[in-house]
């Protein structure tokens, strides 16, 4: 039964490097190993917060049973995924009930102990990762290396730099998101990883939010589609990826402090959606947060995992815990199955999970099946990924120690990865404005560079511990989401070789302060180069007073006034803007001498390279915003929560509902500066020919036709990911012609607008596309929308529900910009 011995040597094995003093992030602490704190045949770990009063009772889930559904609902593997663009819904079942067989077979001979290390992170420092479990070795057990981030392989060299999340959202490109994945998931695979620690896609609700850069934009749709071909291709490249953080970790201000009061249809409708399409990807984990989730911390939330992702959405991977994120061991029957990185404050040597785990379920507390549960979960979720393979590659950095030599191999895992990076950075640079035909540059005569944002930074691209500083070009915010940037080609760099091809003559001024003088070597350029930027991060890194969130929406380093004094003095003036998420704009945007704008976010290690492409018309700009630009802060429906301190729980009600971003500007009659979509491009597209038809039915006749008849539908495990709520309902046709002179993509996009029964803002984004066209050719687009594209949660039948009353669609080049009108037909 209990084998504490065992339990020492697995935290021995892992410990082979001796624990010292790590910074882990942002905190200092003498790196402590937990399970060894127990000394063989008593636990003095720390006792669980909560004290059980009654034993619990525990049965798993059992895996949704839906049959296959032909050219519909097809076997995947994560190993090769639909393709991008396949409207077929993969069901990764069959994988994973393979899965759980292999890994409730190898569980057979572990004992209790054995099993709870599984579900036991060796404490932060420790080990070889950020995130360690141990290895069994008498159950030839490896263990798991899990590692940050969601933009590239964190704390260690030889990796890619990807555009941050949001950038990849803004290419509205399925392609570029799901290339990037696979080359996120190949990076980590081979430093040896078995969890990637992202994608994020919490949702944007506070345009301040500190880590709303890490995640997919403030639309729903568009953070889940995402987030689906982030995830298809990341566990296609090897990894297991982990969706987090879950949920409503929407501000960095009190994370740990503070409680999301979230509505049930809010829930289900805007924060859960992208989580959902991550189960449908086939995602092997999700990380719960920080945050309380209506007065229950999220990581023991019993509601949001055990009802909702692990039953409503048929959920079949771990949760772990976001890292010190657990409570309680109770917690492990409100749906917690690895608590990370195992202590309960770093460097403590406790843990919530190990010997005191294993005491609840000699006492009774908890059922050994439970164990079994969070065990054949977890090790399920290495067989999902084919990781028992021979050939996954073994650890071969050290995150704690990035120094050591004897640890670090200095794996190149790059590829050509750079490709993948500059091809995403121009995708994802939006044109905001462009009068007279200002960009694309042709050749010239003279550029000025304006702005210290324009340069590369002054004490290299990593001066600042995880990246927490604001020095040079922007090309990551700050905090986990980073990695280390092998080179990091500025607009500097990438202008200047540009200007030798056209013989164009470069100048720079390269600080933000000294605006007499950027005026001055403003005013004889042919075009004049304006770069500000704003940056944000997670909330354990203060930056001149921006504690994780951003305290306003102004550029930094007085950004306005820098515009507007090149703007005084050059009659062309180009402001390039990398930012975390939106700014207030209008101080200089009607400014005559403004003649373009382009807004290019975080473009990663090529940042400079994409934003050449763009300004020079190598790339015609096809990217859209993924939020809107307001014109006064106050404009935004959401704001930061402040206050708390000293353990006080700060509410924060979400009480616009569903009216976030675009809905709430939309629902509000608020004119944006710019909306959720907008994007301009060097060419002009016409659209034409709307038809929208309904397909005839593939699954279950009953249920399509009472979802036809607005009744509500069954709420059972899985229930939100069925095939038949998720098939092809209706199919959308259109023609998009390119009516301009010069080849460009273009990014249609449908919106759903639903009777005001239904209480839904007026416009919801429900897909896009995204077209190349040469001049004067045009080509049929084809959307296909799900009955779960067109539902509302309906909160008295805790079911996905078709409102009564004609559903409306808009085609449009944006939110607002709506070409095209139509009904779905009854
Ligand atoms: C962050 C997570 C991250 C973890 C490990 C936490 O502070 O919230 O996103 O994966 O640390 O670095």
């Amino acid at each position: 039964m209990r084998n504490f011995c065992t339990v020492l040597a697995f935290a021995l094995a892992v410990n082979a490097i001796t624990p010292d003093v790590v910074t882990f992030n942002g905190e200092h602490f003498t790196a402590s190993p937990v399970a060894s704190a127990a000394p063989q045949g008593q636990s003095t770990n720390a006792p669980a917060s909560s004290s059980p009063s009654d034993a619990e009772t525990f049965s798993p889930f059992p895996a949704p049973t839906q049959k296959p559904v032909s050219g519909v609902f097809v076997s995947s593997d994560p190993s090769s995924p639909p393709p991008v663009g396949s409207s077929v819904i993969p069901d990764f079942n069959p994988a994973w009930q393979a899965a759980y067989a292999k890994a409730k077979a190898k569980i057979t001979s572990f004992t209790l102990d054995e099993k709870v290390s599984v579900a036991t992170g060796v404490g932060a420092g420790v080990g070889r990762c950020i995130g360690n479990t141990p290895a069994v070795e008498a159950q030839a057990w490896p263990g798991l290396c899990l590692e940050d981030s969601p933009l590239g392989v964190r704390q260690t060299d030889f990796v890619t730099v990807f555009p941050a999340g949001i950038n990849t959202a803004a290419t509205f490109n399925r392609t570029l998101m799901r290339m990037r994945g696979v080359a996120m998931g190949q990076e980590h695979k081979g430093k040896g990883i078995n969890i990637a620690l992202g994608p994020m896609m919490n949702m944007g609700r506070i345009a301040q939010g500190g880590r709303n850069w890490e995640g997919f934009g403030a639309d729903p749709f568009l953070a889940g589609e995402t987030a689906y071909e982030t995830i298809l291709g990341m566990q296609q490249g090897g990894v297991q990826a982990c969706a987090k953080h879950f949920i409503d970790n929407e501000q960095e201000w009190q994370r740990t402090d503070s409680s999301s009061n979230v509505d049930d249809r809010t829930q289900h409708e805007i924060y859960g959606h992208p989580f959902l399409r991550s189960v449908m990807a086939g995602v092997a984990s999700v990380m719960c947060s920080y945050n309380q989730v209506n007065g229950t911390y999220a990581c023991q939330n019993d509601k949001m995992l055990n009802d909702v992702l692990k039953r409503e959405f048929g959920f079949q991977g771990y949760v772990m815990s976001d890292w010190s994120a657990t409570h309680s061991t109770l917690s492990v029957m409100t749906g917690l199955d690895m608590t990370m990185p195992g202590d309960i404050t770093f460097g403590s040597g406790t843990t919530y999970f190990g010997s005191n785990l294993t005491d609840y379920v000699l006492n009774g507390t908890i059922p050994e099946s439970r164990i079994d549960d969070m065990a054949t979960r977890i090790i399920a979720g290495w067989y999902h990924l084919h990781q028992d393979d021979k050939s996954f590659p073994a650890v071969n950095f050290n995150a704690n120690k990035q120094l050591d030599q004897a640890t670090n191999m200095h794996v190149d895992v790059q590829g050509d990865h750079f490709q993948i990076v500059r091809d995403i950075g121009s995708a994802s640079t939006v044109l905001l404005k462009n009068v007279n035909g200002a960009l694309p540059l042709n050749k010239p005569r003279s550029i000025v560079l304006i702005g210290s944002d324009a340069a590369p930074q002054p004490g290299g691209p990593g001066q600042f511990s995880d990246f927490g500083g604001d020095a040079g070009v922007l090309a990551i915010g700050w905090g986990s989401g980073t990695a280390n940037f092998p080179y990091l080609i500025s607009p500097y760099e990438a202008i200047q070789a540009r200007a030798r091809e056209d013989h164009t003559t470069v100048n720079w001024h390269i600080t933000d302060f000294d605006t007499a003088q950027s005026a001055k070597a403003a005013a004889p350029a042919s075009v004049a180069i304006v770069f500000i930027n704003a940056d944000s991060g997670e909330g354990y890194i203060s930056v001149d007073g921006n504690n994780g969130d951003r305290k306003n929406l102004t550029a930094w380093h007085g950004g306005d006034n820098l515009v507007l004094a090149v703007a005084a003095a050059n009659k062309n003036t180009v402001v390039v803007v990398h930012s975390v998420g939106p700014l207030i704009v209008e101080p200089w945007i009607d400014h005559p001498n403004v003649t373009a704008v382009l807004w290019a976010g975080l473009g990663g290690q090529e940042t400079g390279n994409g934003l050449v492409d763009v300004l020079y018309g190598v790339r015609n700009p096809s990217a859209r915003l993924p939020y809107t630009i307001a014109k006064n802060p106050s404009d935004y429906s959401a704001q930061l929560t402040l206050g708390g301190g000293g353990g006080t729980i700060i509410q924060i009600p979400y009480t616009e509902g569903l009216n976030i971003d675009y809905r709430a500007f939309d629902a509000n009659n608020i004119s944006p500066r710019f909306e959720f979509g907008f994007g301009l491009s060097y060419t002009t597209f016409q659209y034409s020919a709307l038809k929208i038809e309904k397909i005839s039915n593939k699954s279950n006749a009953t249920l399509t036709a009472a979802w036809d008849a607005s009744k509500p539908s069954p709420n059972g495990v899985g229930s939100s990911t069925a095939a038949w709520l998720h098939e092809p309902a209706f199919k959308v046709t259109f023609k998009v012609a390119n009516s301009g002179s010069v080849s460009g993509g273009e990014i249609p996009q449908l919106y759903v607008n639903h009777p005001p029964s239904a209480g839904e803002p007026p416009s919801l984004l429900k897909d896009f596309d995204d077209v190349d066209l040469a001049p004067g050719r045009s080509k049929t687009v084809t959307f296909m929308l799900s009955r779960h594209d067109l539902s509302i949660w309906d909160v008295a039948s805790q079911s996905w529900m078709r409102p009564q009353g004609t559903i409306k669609i808009t085609i449009g080049a944006s939110s607002r910009d709506s070409r095209l009108f139509g009904a779905l037909p009854a």
